[in-house]
């Protein structure tokens, strides 16, 4: 028995110990595996000895559901809010009344400057742990701030919730009660799982994490909480006395010493202003990558004693200040949802709104993306939806608001022919994409031609959507290589343009034939070439002649083309129609910069690579070939001009000795790359 008893303890300090590593350090000494093994070993212990249980045990966290309503509690101190601000100039303010403040009571000297302490916002919701002798007994949302619900059972659950604070090497000794202030939240990645699967089992869903997080601590079944993937960062104590430390800093050191999660990694001391300003704009440029939702940055006073000294007026302290994102989420309502033809055929939804300001642009429509998404998200017209827009990408629908729905609401389905030509859509089988085949389909061409002009692509300043419209509608343009040919009496007819307008798109058109070889690839619109695959093009080729007669081999050898975007090349090279239009565009007089350094030994050569190399990989090889402006090929052929003979060289060299292509050791193609 005391060997049982011996090795449960031992058991419960080691899992503790892997909780704190995991959750608190992240930085796990031992794998998943591992440590599921200590864990049922653990439970099978606790199961066949029940005396031996015990309420702190890290098999605990899953509790029994709890049988009425939540309870409420009373916190022993307010849990207050925040003052917000939207700009840097309130955030010097904010010092500029600090500062006055502490003056005043002769805390600080008139020149002296202020440290703060600046972390991110955690977009979750508000709790607070109470400990007492290092024991968690209650966890309680924040509620009104002075009463707010029992979730002790559904907290025990979250992983980044201590059940015993534990003294570590080199921290303090825990007080004997300690109130923790922090956020739970759901992490994006959680969101979206539990999104998912709510829609496969016909649930609604939740309209962002936050709203997750709150109602899966509200759960009344802790085990449901359980499998939430919930987390939390510590932010502050109820009351400091305990914690014997001088700054805000020095206490989250502390909270982490004893076990509890904080945002270590993002939280700064900042010693001006400016600093402060330098560190919030970090925090939103870094705001995306972050794993969990931010909605901004706290900054707090860093001396404890002095953000006492300030206390706190109504509902939030001198001490502290929000500085708010600009939100990038809104709701509004989905008034029709309208099927768009894209350039390549793609029929894309598209939800007109109701005008909603978003971080200061006004949203009139976003994507809908493909009907699959629809579908998983039950999204359908008359719908009060969510609509996020974040940085440069297109606003999207994130969520319909299920719950308010009052049953006029139409669901979509897409159309089985296309909305601008009539023609039979066609699905593709493994893609979510449903096209028009028409290649002369008008919504393709007017977008195709969007493109062209696009500022990305030829960059034809001046044609927006609405000229391109009147000219297509009027038959003056009907492909792109048209456009090269309107004179200024062309552009004088069309609606509302003057002498001057019509003289400064001309000259844009002409400006736009001096151009790259790698915007131009990207203006014809070839399916799956982005300007990426189109600067990998013109790199490889350096000459849009070679390009239009690239074989399959000849695209498939360029690192990072797949067969896929090799067969969409070929088959737009092999349409007459396209060939014909690309010789009309050089005709007009469309010329490019030089796209590589024509003097390198290796530009606008031929390479095959037989056999192995020492040096490097083969892909490698064939990187620094392209990068040098050469090509790769896999076979030997008469326009071969250098085979690469490796370890081991297979048939290929036969064939090169035969064709009399140059032959170059190892060496030598590094000599040549000049490596
Ligand atoms: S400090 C006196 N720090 O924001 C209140 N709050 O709008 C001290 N929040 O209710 C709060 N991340 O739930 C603080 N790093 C952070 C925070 C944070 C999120 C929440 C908190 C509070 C709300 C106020």
């Amino acid at each position: 028995m005391e060997d049982i008893n011996k090795e449960i303890k031992e058991l419960r300090e080691a899992i503790e110990h892997h909780n704190y590593r995991y959750y608190v350090l992240d930085s796990p000494e031992i794998s998943d595996a591992e440590y599921d093994r200590l864990f049922k070993r653990l439970v099978l212990l606790e199961k066949e000895h029940p005396d031996l249980a015990a309420p702190d045990s890290p098999t605990q966290r899953v509790g029994a559901p709890s049988q009425s309503a939540f309870s409420e509690v009373k916190h022993r101190r307010p849990m207050l809010s925040l003052e917000n601000c939207f700009s840097y100039e309130e955030v010097k303010e904010f010092d500029q009344r600090v500062k006055k403040l502490l003056v005043k009571a002769s805390a600080i000297g008139q020149s002296e400057s202020l440290e703060y302490t600046v972390e991110p916002k955690i977009d979750g919701l508000a709790v607070e742990l109470v400990y007492r002798g290092g024991l968690l007994v209650s966890a309680a949302t924040r509620g009104d701030g002075y009463v707010g619900e029992n979730i002790t059972a559904n907290a025990k659950t979250i992983l980044a919730v201590p059940l015993r604070l534990e003294k570590r090497p080199g921290s303090t000794a825990i007080p004997d009660l300690l109130e923790v202030r922090g956020e739970i939240y759901m992490e994006k990645e959680a969101f979206d799982i539990l999104n998912k699967s709510r829609t496969v089992n016909g649930e609604s869903v939740f309209a962002n994490p936050r709203n997750a997080a709150a109602g899966s601590v509200r759960q009344l079944d802790p085990k449901v909480t359980a499998r939430r993937s919930l987390s939390m960062f510590c932010y502050g104590v109820g009351s400091p006395d305990g914690a014997e430390c001088f700054t805000q800093y020095e206490l989250m050191m502390r909270l982490q010493g004893w076990g509890l999660r904080i945002n270590r990694a993002l939280i700064k001391v900042c010693r001006n202003p400016e600093e402060i300003i330098l560190c919030l704009g970090e925090i939103e440029r870094d705001r995306e990558g972050l794993p969990y939702e931010i909605d901004g940055a706290v900054i707090k006073v860093n001396r404890l004693d002095l953000q006492d000294l300030l206390g706190e007026k109504a509902r939030t302290p001198r001490w502290a200040l929000a500085y708010k994102f600009k939100p990038n989420q809104e709701t509004t309502r989905i008034t029709k949802i309208e099927v768009q033809v894209g350039r390549t055929g793609a029929l894309t939804p598209v939800a007109h709104l109701e005008p909603v300001s978003i971080g200061g642009v006004v949203v009139r429509r976003a994507t809908l993306h493909n009907e699959q998404e629809i579908a998983r998200k039950d999204i359908r017209e008359g719908d009060r939806v969510v609509v996020q827009r974040a940085g440069d990408v297109i606003p999207e629908v994130v969520t319909a608001i299920h719950s308010v729905r009052n049953g006029t609401e139409k669901p979509f389905s897409m159309p089985s022919e296309c909305p601008l030509c009539g023609t039979a859509v066609v699905r593709r089988p493994n893609e979510k994409i449903v096209e028009c085949p028409n290649a002369g389909c008008p919504g393709r061409v007017r977008e195709a031609l969007k493109h062209f002009v696009s500022r990305r692509a030829m960059n034809i300043d001046g044609i927006g959507d609405k000229i391109i419209t009147q000219l297509y509608e009027r038959g003056m343009v009907k492909d792109p290589a048209d456009i090269y040919a309107l004179t200024f009496e062309d552009i004088m007819k069309l609606d509302k343009i003057e002498d001057k307008a019509a003289g400064n798109l001309i000259a844009a058109i002409e400006k736009s034939k001096y151009t790259t070889l790698s915007r131009f690839i990207y203006a014809l619109g070839i399916r799956h070439v982005g300007e990426s695959v189109a600067q990998l093009l013109a790199d490889s080729f350096g000459d849009i002649g070679l390009l239009t007669k690239a074989t399959e081999e000849d695209l498939t050898a360029i690192p990072g083309l797949g067969p896929e975007i090799s067969g969409s090349i070929i088959s737009f090279f092999d349409d007459s129609t396209t060939r014909d239009m690309v010789d009309r565009l050089l005709g007009a007089g469309v010329s490019f910069e030089e796209t590589f350094v024509r003097e390198s030994p290796v530009s606008g050569k031929s390479f095959v690579i037989t056999g192995t190399l020492e040096s490097m990989k083969r892909s490698e090889a064939q990187e620094l070939i392209v990068r040098r402006g050469g090509r790769v090929s896999s076979t030997v052929s008469k326009s071969t001009d250098f085979l690469v003979a490796g370890q081991s060289p297979g048939s290929k060299l036969d064939k090169a000795k035969k064709l009399g292509v140059s032959i170059l050791s190892e060496d030598g193609f590094l000599r040549l790359l000049e490596i």
